[in-house]
């Protein structure tokens, strides 16, 4: 998938990072500039500016009493590029504090994408108005704003309500960085409060490169226009996709051995081609040396062959509610045909399949391997189910809508919010990378990934006092944890921090959600946090509203120290909130129950009884060909 977009990236470059279920994709409309809204000042930015963003006109179909809010297109100060801008909205967490002169954390929330607007966080994730399926609206009691003055904003320029002249898309996300201070700049001429104040900068998937990024640049500054306290990544892309995708596609298994039906011999040989792949690494506590390179996945060419088949094939339909346009013009029919030809052929004839070899069709693309066996072999996939690669246990389709185009693109809510009129809101954008001839993955975006440098940008934020936040969904398949638990403990690939390389204890201490419920495990040490939060995919807020705020407002924002390592006086080393061991296991079993059928008659599947038994009982055997290492 990824690959694929290597040789036809205009076609298909919307599905990795792109957001959930996104029915919306558009190209960038890369002449659009921002609406001047009657009232606007004539200067400089000032705090005169406060009252022209601020939103006061009501909303459709808004009809409790929003928190104060600001909203509008301010420039990145680009040279040449005056409408080069980006859209924020603002949301005070309580009466007065956005403007306060005090000392109270502020934050910022990016989606990924690239090029996916973070209107779609604040309508869907965590922001204080949700939009439901049947399209009406609502007020969202687990806002992130409800915990601190919170601010979502559109970038890269081009992204969503954010305006770009035609030659002004970013090259790379050093100017990513430059231009979101730029904007930064301008933000806290309207609101100076903010500047000296702790910012937190969250966001996820994709986000992962943009944040890296941004702190780089936030600590290559002498004057920063903020005061950044704190990231935090949620199933953020820093590294590469082996890393990410496929180096944890056993821990996926493990995780929801309802993908392969339970069924250990297929277990057996996916394990098999993880390890012929060189995917087998084993993490340690500390990692005593370096990670070696991976092998794979794949060559370039190679991969661009591997993609025509897939394409030919119409092997997209896991993607499918990403780019549900893309996929109706493929031959999606040819390939269910298909598909129930070779059923019972495949798994029943282990024999015929590569053995002890690299599969010759898949080569070290296990993940999409895995994924193209549920919807082979596996029901409720097997039978016409999507394979939702961000949220495991979703299995609908089609999907529960979820679109804010409606919403954004009413005239009443662009002028209540300062829209621009030069262009529609959509979901998701792309390109948002000016062309270039050295792209280094498949959105066109040349720079290389955050892993590269985060043994710096962790010396840098230990210098700083910032904080380090990673978490990640357990239900997602497509950043799932075990890559992003490894980017945390930095072991993989190769950054230190501290003085160590990765955490010096397996994450084994529970935290539980505002409601009392278990959320998961977290593990604290040397500034670093790490979060795997259960019953969550790709979009944690939107797939876990409740522990996502517990999150924000005891780990993000809070200092909730639940999973620290820390020293006593004596010299003993204890974790705070204790470890359990059966949660050092760096697998958490998903849920039971995989929803399927259409968005509005869902029903649950579970796997009969004596099936997950004989599965279990197979696991409790099988340890020797695990990469974990035992406690
Ligand atoms: C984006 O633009 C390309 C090239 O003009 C076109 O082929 C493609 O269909 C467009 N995609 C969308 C979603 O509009
Ligand atoms: C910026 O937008 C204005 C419309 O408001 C347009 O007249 C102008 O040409 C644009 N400038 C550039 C550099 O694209
Ligand atoms: C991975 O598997 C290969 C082949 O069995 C083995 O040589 C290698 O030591 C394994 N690596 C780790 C880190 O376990
Ligand atoms: C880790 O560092 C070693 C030694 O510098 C290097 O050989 C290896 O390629 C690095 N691994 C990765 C994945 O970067
Ligand atoms: C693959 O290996 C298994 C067991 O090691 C063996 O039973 C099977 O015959 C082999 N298949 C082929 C095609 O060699
Ligand atoms: C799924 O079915 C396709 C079409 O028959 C086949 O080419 C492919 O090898 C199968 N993949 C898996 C993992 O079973
Ligand atoms: C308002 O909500 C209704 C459903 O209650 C929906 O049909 C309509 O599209 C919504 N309008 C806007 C502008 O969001």
């Amino acid at each position: 998938m990824y690959w694929a977009l290597l040789v036809s990236v205009s076609t298909l470059s919307s599905f990795t990072f792109a957001q959930g279920q996104s029915q919306q994709a558009g190209n960038t409309t890369q002449d659009s500039w921002p609406h001047v809204y009657p009232g606007m000042p004539a200067g400089g930015y000032s705090p005169e500016w406060q009252t022209y963003f601020q939103v006061t006109e009501s909303l459709p179909n808004v009809t409790w009493p929003l928190a104060r809010n600001w909203a509008g297109n301010i420039p990145v100060q680009r040279a040449g590029h005056p409408n080069d801008t980006l859209f924020f909205w603002a949301f005070e967490s309580s009466d007065g504090s956005f403007t306060a002169d005090c000392d109270e954390p502020w934050g910022i929330w990016l989606n990924g994408g690239p090029g996916g607007s973070s209107l779609f966080g604040l309508l869907f994730e965590n922001g204080p108005i949700h939009i439901l399926s049947d399209y009406s609206v609502v007020e969202n009691q687990y806002a992130w704003s409800t915990v601190a003055d919170h601010v979502w904003i559109d970038q890269p320029v081009g992204t969503g309500f954010s305006t770009v002249d035609p030659t002004g898309l970013v090259p790379d996300e050093d100017q990513v960085a430059t231009d979101f201070m730029g904007f930064l700049e301008n933000f806290v001429k309207v609101f100076p409060n903010l500047a000296r104040r702790p910012l937190h900068l969250s966001g996820e998937s994709y986000a992962g490169m943009y944040i890296p990024y941004i702190a780089k640049a936030y600590f290559e500054m002498d004057n920063p226009p903020v005061n950044l306290a704190g990231i935090a990544i949620g199933d953020g892309s820093l590294l590469s996709i082996e890393a990410f995708t496929e180096l944890p596609v056993i821990s996926v298994l493990e995780t929801y051995p309802q993908v392969i039906g339970y069924d250990t011999q297929v277990f057996e040989y996916f394990h098999e081609q993880s390890t012929l792949c060189g995917y087998n690494l084993t993490l340690e506590y500390p990692q005593p040396e370096h990670f070696p390179t991976l092998n794979g996945p794949i060559s370039p060419t190679a991969a661009a062959e591997t993609s025509m088949k897939y394409k030919k094939r119409g092997l997209l339909e896991a993607q499918r509610k990403l780019v549900a346009e893309l996929i109706k013009r493929d031959a999606v029919s040819m390939e269910a045909g298909e598909r129930l030809q070779a059923r019972d052929t495949w798994k029943r004839n282990l024999a015929g399949r590569a053995n002890g070899t690299i599969d010759p069709w898949y080569q070290c693309d296990i993940y999409y391997e895995m994924v193209d066996y549920a919807l082979n072999f596996t029901f409720p996939w097997s039978s016409g189910h999507q394979f939702d690669v961000y949220n495991i246990p979703d299995a609908l389709s089609p999907e529960v809508p979820i679109d804010a185009t409606v919403f954004l693109n009413d005239a009443r809510t662009r002028a209540a919010i300062h829209a621009p009129t030069s262009k529609d809101w959509v979901d998701y954008t792309f390109p948002v990378f000016a062309p270039t001839n050295k792209p280094t993955n498949p959105f066109g975006d040349p720079s290389i990934e955050p892993i590269a440098f985060l043994t710096e940008l962790a010396t840098s934020a230990t210098a700083h006092n910032m904080k380090i936040i990673i978490y990640s969904g357990n239900d997602d398949s497509l950043i799932p944890h075990f890559g992003s638990q490894s980017r945390s403990f930095l072991s993989w690939p190769n950054t230190t921090f501290g003085g160590i390389q990765g955490f010096s204890r397996k994450p084994e201490t529970a935290w539980y959600n505002d409601a009392g419920e278990f959320a998961g495990i977290v593990h604290q040490e040397r500034g670093w946090t790490y979060a795997l939060v259960a019953h969550a995919g790709h979009f944690v807020a939107y797939t876990n509203p409740i522990s996502a705020l517990t999150l924000a407002r005891e780990f993000i924002f809070g200092d909730n120290p639940t999973g620290m390592v820390t020293n006593t006086n004596s010299g003993t080393v204890i974790v705070i909130g204790g470890e359990e061991p059966s949660l050092g296991d760096e697998i958490m079993r998903g849920q039971a129950g995989i929803y399927y059928g259409q968005a509005t008659t869902a029903s649950t599947y579970f796997f009969p009884s004596a099936t997950v038994e004989a599965w279990d009982s197979y696991m409790t055997t099988a340890t020797a060909i695990l990469t974990r290492k035992p406690r």
